[in-house]
């Protein structure tokens, strides 16, 4: 069991959690994240890690309350357990060069890390990043900290901002319609672009084949052969 360091509200529906005791983990890797013992949620959620900080051991969460497995996470106090089973899936893999991030709501959240990651990798390299909310907009300091721009834009489409001719490596997380957009002005420009994918998940380990998805290589686990993607891989999936 990992023990929950933090729990705060940091927007509406929108809370960042830190719980210790859990391995940690890579950009684009998520947890299933279970409050034991309540009732009628046997099942995990899958939630990214959005930081993971391997010197404290500590890994953040960024979440969404839209049902009964996040409305449980949103009553966790410090001190208290959850079952965090990961970290699982793929993650992303960090290219070199000028990179450019976008994300779409909560899907900016496992973005955080990916920035830390590739700042650290190369503290030279040149990243954009591009987030969009319906409304209220979170996270954006944080990403400034490994960011050489930030582009904030809520309500319309940050997609709409991004230059997809640049001589870059495009990453992208966030709703449907913003990765299907993504992925047609990145197939225009020939970019390069990884998406990470979301489905309902059961295990998420790859054992129940209930997050499957069409690829040009047949069908794949989300949750082990993903999230992350090419996004050729994955045009009739999104
Ligand atoms: C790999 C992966 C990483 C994720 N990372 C995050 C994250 O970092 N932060 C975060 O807030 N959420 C994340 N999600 C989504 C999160 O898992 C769901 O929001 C959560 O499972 C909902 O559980 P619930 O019990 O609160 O809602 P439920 O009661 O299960 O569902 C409530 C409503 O949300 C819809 N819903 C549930 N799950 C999804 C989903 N995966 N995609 C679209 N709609 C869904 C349902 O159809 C229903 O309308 C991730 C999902 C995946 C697959
Ligand atoms: S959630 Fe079970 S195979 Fe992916």
């Amino acid at each position: 069991m990992a023990i929950i360091q933090s729990n705060q509200q940091i927007a509406q529906g929108i809370w960042r959690m830190a719980i210790s005791g859990a391995p940690t983990g890579r950009a684009g890797q998520f947890f299933m994240l279970r409050v034991p013992g309540a009732v009628n949620l046997l099942l995990g959620r899958p939630i990214s890690i959005c930081q993971s900080d391997a010197g404290t051991g500590e890994t953040t969460f960024v979440y969404q309350t839209v049902g009964r497995g996040t409305a449980q996470f949103a009553t966790l106090k410090p001190g208290q357990e959850i079952d965090a089973q990961g970290p699982y899936g793929n993650g992303f893999s960090l290219k070199e060069g000028h990179t450019v991030i976008i994300g779409g709501g909560i899907g900016t959240a496992p973005l955080l890390q990916l920035a830390k990651e590739l700042r650290v990798g190369d503290p030279d390299r040149r990243i954009d990043v591009y987030l969009g909310f319906r409304e209220e907009s979170y996270l954006e300091n944080a990403f400034e900290l490994y960011a050489d721009s930030v582009t904030v834009k809520r309500g319309g489409f940050v997609t709409g901002d991004v230059d997809f001719s640049l001589n870059a490596q495009y990453y992208a997380c966030g709703p449907a319609p913003m990765l299907r957009a993504v992925a047609n002005a990145a197939e225009k420009a020939n970019a390069t672009l990884f998406l990470s994918l979301e489905k309902h998940m059961a295990c998420g380990v790859g054992a129940c084949l209930g997050c499957t998805c069409q690829t040009n290589g047949g069908r794949k686990r989300i949750c082990k052969d993903g999230p992350v993607f090419d996004y050729r891989e994955v045009r009739d999936a999104i």
